[in-house]
Order: C-alpha cells, then sequence, then structure tokens
C-alpha cells in the first residue's frame, strides 16, 4: 500500500502575525514538493491570517474540544477551527496530556470531534523516559493507541504521530531501529483493531527533535510516513529541508 508522506510542523505556542512571512515561505516550498503532503498547525490566532498567505498549505490547530459549544473556557471547539480555515487537527499531544492531564478516553472524543466536523486528525502517542527506560515503551504506546483510537478510525483522514516524550525539543532521538520497532508495533496494534487493510491506509509519522540533518534518516524507518515536527517547523530554513528530505 502506498502512501504519500505527511510532514507536518506543530508550532506549539509560538507564532504571532509577524510570522506570516515565515508561513508565506513555507507554503512556497510545499508547493514546490507536491510529491509530499505538508501541514502546518498553528496556534488558533494564527489559523484565519495564515490561511491568507498559506495558499494550498493545509493549516490546522494543535487540540479541540470533544464538546462542540458549551460553558468551557478557553477551550476551543472544533467547528470553531474549521470556521478559521483549519484543515486538521492535533490531538492527544504529549504536552497535553501531561500538562492538562488528558487521557486516552479525552483524547479519543476529541478526535472524533475533529473528524466529525471534517478535519483530518494526528493522533499523538509516545512513552516518557522512565517507561523507555523501564522497557515498558511498546506496552504504553500501544495502550495509549487503544484507548484513544476514534471510532470510525480512517486512514483517509486519520494520522498516528509516534512521538517519545523524551525525545521532544530535547535533540535526541530514538535509534532508526527503535523507530522502525515502535512504528511496527503501532501497525501490528492498529491491525488488531481495525484488520490489516485498514492498518495499512493510515500513516504513522515519527515526531521528536527532527532536523534537517536526521530527517532523511528518520524518515526512511520502516512504517514511517512522515513526521510531526516542533521546533525545527518554525522557520522556513530550518523547515523546508524537512520537506525536502521526505519528497
Ligand atoms: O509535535 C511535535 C513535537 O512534539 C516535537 O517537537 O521540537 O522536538 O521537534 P520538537
Amino acid at each position: 500500500m502506498m502512501r504519500r508522506k505527511l510532514v507536518a510542523g506543530n508550532w506549539k505556542m509560538n507564532g504571532l502575525t509577524a510570522s506570516l512571512p515565515e508561513i508565506e515561505a513555507i507554503a512556497a516550498a510545499a508547493a514546490a514538493n507536491p510529491g509530499v503532503d505538508a501541514a502546518l498547525c498553528l496556534p488558533a490566532t494564527l489559523i484565519a491570517p495564515a490561511v491568507t498567505v498559506a495558499g494550498a498549505l493545509p493549516i490546522g490547530g494543535q487540540d479541540c474540544h470533544a464538546k462542540d459549544s458549551g460553558a468551557h473556557t478557553g477551550n476551543i471547539a472544533a467547528p470553531m477551527l474549521g470556521e478559521a480555515g483549519a484543515k486538521l487537527v492535533i490531538v492527544g499531544h504529549s504536552e497535553r496530556r501531561a500538562d492538562q492531564g488528558e487521557t486516552d478516553a479525552c483524547v479519543k472524543a476529541k478526535a472524533e470531534a475533529g473528524h466529525r466536523h471534517g478535519l483530518s486528525v494526528i493522533l499523538c502517542v509516545g512513552e516518557t523516559l522512565d517507561q523507555r527506560d523501564a522497557g515498558q515503551a511498546e506496552e504504553v504506546v500501544t495502550a495509549q493507541i487503544a484507548g484513544s483510537l476514534p471510532d470510525g478510525a480512517d486512514g483517509a483522514w486519520l494520522s498516528i504521530a509516534y512521538e517519545p516524550v523524551w525525545a521532544i525539543g530535547t535533540g535526541r532521538t530514538p535509534t532508526e531501529a527503535d523507530v522502525a520497532a515502535r512504528h511496527g508495533a503501532v501497525r501490528a496494534k492498529l491491525s488488531e483493531l481495525l484488520g490489516a487493510d485498514a492498518a495499512a491506509r493510515l500513516r504513522i509519522l515519527y515526531g521528536g527533535s527532527v532536523s534537517g540533518a536526521n530527517a532523511a534518516a528518520l524518515l526512511a524507518c520502516a512504517d514511517g510516513d512522515g513526521a510531526l515536527v516542533g521546533g525545527a517547523s518554525l522557520t522556513a530554513d530550518k523547515f523546508v529541508p524537512i520537506i525536502e528530505a521526505a519528497a
């Protein structure tokens, strides 16, 4: 099964309208590499302005509430993202699982809300350093998949991002063999839950300290279909080489 590579940037809590020229430059580079799918997940306030300069580059959010509206101060709902022009949303990022106490059940409901409102969804999973050191990485990641996989999961709109927590923003990355092993475990769990054909349609992304220097090797890991990039997605000079490495 041929899966197109996806390279998505996650700007986290970074970016003001002064960054619009960077977004425009990234969009131009993405357009010049039509063999790879690229996307940028931005702070909610930047989505609408970014859409005006991003051309065909899909712009996304970094979270959505499970409900469509209501008394949930400070949250953002999937229809709001859609109205702002978002085409995708990240759910279950480890920073939200840790900072906001998001459970697998909560992440599942968020993924379903995103899909209900026409957004593609990137669902994040990954083990902490303690869990890795205890030899529990595979067990943790597959349990997260089992608990947070949305109903109706389908590769047409859902990707899984494997992001070892200890690799995020640290400059450390797993060995290529470890990335391939985790990807394989994710694919096997998806196959158990969805059947082999459906599992083969989902993209599995790697995230955690991806850079222009290591992108080619990380993108080549078995069962990998792209990358979710944090720090190195903030500027065109760092992000474009990663898109090019996937092309
Ligand atoms: O979601 C992407 C992210 O968590 C990885 O961040 O800065 O290590 O590329 P970074």
